[in-house]
């Protein structure tokens, strides 16, 4: 297991667990109320990781503890010289799609129906399709129309 300081008096932890077959990498955040913030990466042996079940404790939401386990998520997955971290996310969850757009994801499909999850990934190669940059475009008016990731009152 690693452990490493963070920045907002947190600690990371990362530990490798086998599930099926599969290396899940698991990041959990701690401050003095225990863990805050989880996740895990699906897939750690593959070239891109697939991030998964990102949760922050409700009493301590908003105070950027999702956006640094996110960045040590990043830093982890960069160091394994990955492609790619990428994640799906309801349309309607709109903090989290705009935490996400906020470092460096980008939407390269939406699943169908009505209310079908978008995918995005972080691109770690500096190769991404035109593709993907334009749907990124179109993403970005969305949120400066305010019809993406609107404000709300912090609670
Ligand atoms: C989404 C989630 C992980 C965000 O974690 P967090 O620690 O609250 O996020 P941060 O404090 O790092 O905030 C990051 C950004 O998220 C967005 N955000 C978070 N809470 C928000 C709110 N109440 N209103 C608007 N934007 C919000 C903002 O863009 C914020 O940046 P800003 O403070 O500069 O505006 C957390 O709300 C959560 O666990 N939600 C339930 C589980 C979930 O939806 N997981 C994601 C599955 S894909």
């Amino acid at each position: 297991m690693l452990k490493a300081s963070l920045p907002l008096n947190t600690e990371l932890l990362q530990s490798l667990r086998e599930v099926d077959g599969t290396a899940h990498m698991h990041f959990e955040l701690l401050n003095e109320y225990g863990i805050v913030a989880s996740c895990y990466v699906e897939g750690w042996e593959r070239p891109g990781g697939c991030l998964m079940r990102l949760h922050v404790m409700p009493t301590q939401r908003r105070k950027g503890y999702g956006t640094e386990l996110i960045k040590a998520v990043i830093r982890a997955t960069y160091a394994e010289a990955k492609s790619a971290l990428s994640l799906s996310v309801k349309p309607d969850n709109m903090w989290a799609l705009r935490m996400y757009h906020r470092l460096g994801f980008v939407v390269y499909y939406q699943l169908e129906g009505k209310n079908g999850d978008y995918l995005m990934t972080l691109d770690m190669t500096g190769k991404l399709p035109p593709v993907v940059v334009e749907m990124q475009k179109i993403l970005q008016q969305a949120i400066a129309g305010g019809g993406v990731g609107k404000e709300v009152a912090r609670g």
